[in-house]
């Protein structure tokens, strides 16, 4: 298993964000986790990140408990992630923005090799006309597609997506999902990406998914089997998602 989370549970004051969750994923797995505004999502990826650490449990990544770990130390041996209010330096231009990536993820790279990472890499997400703009000057697409690109740079072996797709077309969703199926396959990334609404997205992404629900683990398991759960749609989704067909996105809260 590449990565275990053990029972995690994180409180901000009163309320308890994330509320014994356990869940594992594989080498080169794609992983979905949705459920709506509020539900803890975010507050995961940040206690596997290091952002927070949790309360209580533990988090296992490749054998090793990474709980005290600060995100500084984590993302070397192989954690990378992608924000959901992407937060490049805006002076510096995408290609400088995305070699930080390469430099201080589990690449290690000097500044040239961090360079050549990172022209790979805007290449594949399709900003190379982009590279050499300040990056505060980029739409916000463009800024996801920035983020997702320096998360690729580092060199990860879990990529942990913060809603990379929310907002984008169908075209552009396609394209994403081609780009992390590929980076799986050459590189055995394992990618979790997280969705509040995407259901179709997820549908063609992910092996697996998890449904959160206030804090907790709903439901996992195969992903169409998950998503026409009864409990799923009762609590979440309110009716039944049609595998990879467009706009099947859940109500909106
Ligand atoms: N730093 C924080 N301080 C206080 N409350 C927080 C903080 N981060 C998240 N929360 C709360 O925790 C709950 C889960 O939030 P979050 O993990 O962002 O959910 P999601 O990503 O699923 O929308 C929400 O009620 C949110 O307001
Ligand atoms: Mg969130």
């Amino acid at each position: 298993m590449l990565l275990k989370v053990e029972d995690v549970t994180k409180r901000f004051g009163g309320l308890v964000a994330v509320d014994s969750v356990s869940f594992e994923i594989k080498e080169g797995e794609a992983f979905g986790i949705v459920g709506p505004n509020g539900s803890g999502k975010t507050t995961l990826y940040n206690m596997i990140s290091g952002v927070y650490q949790p309360d209580s449990g533990r988090i296992i990544f490749d054998g090793r408990d990474i709980t005290d770990l600060p995100a500084h130390a984590r993302a070397p041996l192989g954690i990378g992630r992608t924000f959901q209010i992407p937060r490049p330096f805006p002076s510096a231009t995408v290609r400088e923005n995305v070699a930080v990536g390469a430099m201080f993820g589990r690449a290690q790279a000097d500044v040239k090799e961090a360079m050549e990472i990172s022209d790979y890499y805007i290449e594949l997400v399709g900003l190379s006309e982009q590279a050499n703009k300040a990056a505060g000057t980029l739409t916000p697409l463009e800024k996801r597609l920035m983020e997702l690109a320096r998360a690729l740079a580092m060199k990860p072996r879990l990529l942990l997506l913060d809603e990379v797709m929310a907002g984008m077309n169908p075209k552009d969703i396609g394209n994403i999902i081609e780009l992390l199926q590929k980076v799986r396959q050459e590189e055995k990334i394992a990618v979790v990406a997280m969705v509040e609404h995407l259901m179709h997205a997820i549908t063609k992404f992910a092996e697996r998914v998890m449904v959160m629900h206030q804090g907790r683990k709903l439901l996992e398991g195969p992903t169409m089997e998950v998503l026409n759960d009864e409990r799923v749609i009762e609590v979440y989704l309110g009716k039944k998602i049609r595998e990879g067909a467009e706009g099947a996105e859940g109500h909106r809260t």
